[in-house]
């Protein structure tokens, strides 16, 4: 009994490690929703300025999506209940496309993604991890905060990218509705508002740590 509990630890973390290593290496399956940036044509004219400022709010953007897959993983990881797991593996399934229209959009900027694309992924799984051991409640209401972080930084960006980057601003757009999706998801399934200082200090600070450095590595 206890060889068959071990075994099965092994395989969920290997499990995660191979999740890890796809959302990194951008393999992870995705949902195949269309692409928001589909048939909308690139910026003929678009300076080198403005092509490295789009390539640099993008990688940003990517990097948001490699953490909101570590932290719901992590919180999965964690979660008691088996519909919450369910809910938040279903959430990161979700997110996946975004994961992949940014690696897309990177792609054609020739931009590249953040060199610290495994320490954003593990350290959101460790914020998700602890963040999920306070509780189911919580973990939802954490969901609903993460998102309106990324959702303020797609608002900040939408105003900062060249008016006529049409394909970015789409994607952009499109995350910017799901995201505001997932976080009203999480408290319709009884997420509960989290402390003030989380709220207000905590979160903040780390979505700015996190787009100050990627917006340069
Ligand atoms: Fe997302
Ligand atoms: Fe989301």
């Amino acid at each position: 009994m206890a060889k068959t509990r071990q075994l099965s630890l092994l395989d969920t973390v290997l499990g995660e490690i191979d999740h890890a290593l796809r959302t990194v290496h951008g393999t992870l399956a995705t949902t195949e929703r269309p692409y928001p940036a589909q048939g909308l044509a690139e910026k003929a004219d678009m300076t080198e300025a403005e092509r490295d400022l789009a390539g640099r709010l993008m990688r940003i953007n990517h990097a948001g999506e490699v953490s909101a897959q570590g932290l719901y993983r992590g919180q999965a990881f964690v979660a008691q209940d088996s519909a919450l797991k369910q809910h938040l593996h279903q959430a990161a399934i979700e997110e996946s496309d975004h994961l992949a229209w940014c690696s897309q959009r990177l792609q054609v900027l020739n931009a590249r993604p953040s060199l610290l694309g495994p320490f954003w992924y593990w350290g959101s799984f460790s914020i998700g991890a602890i963040t999920g051991k306070l509780g189911d409640r919580l973990s939802l209401g954490f969901v609903k905060e993460t998102e309106d972080q990324v959702i303020n930084h797609i608002n900040e960006h939408l105003t900062r990218l060249p008016a006529n980057d049409l394909p970015d601003l789409a994607v952009l757009q499109q995350m910017k509705a799901d995201e505001d999706k997932h976080g009203n998801e999480a408290m319709q399934a009884g997420g509960a508002q989290l402390p003030w200082p989380m709220r207000k200090l905590l979160m903040p600070f780390l979505s700015k740590v996190m787009t100050k450095t990627t917006y340069r590595v």
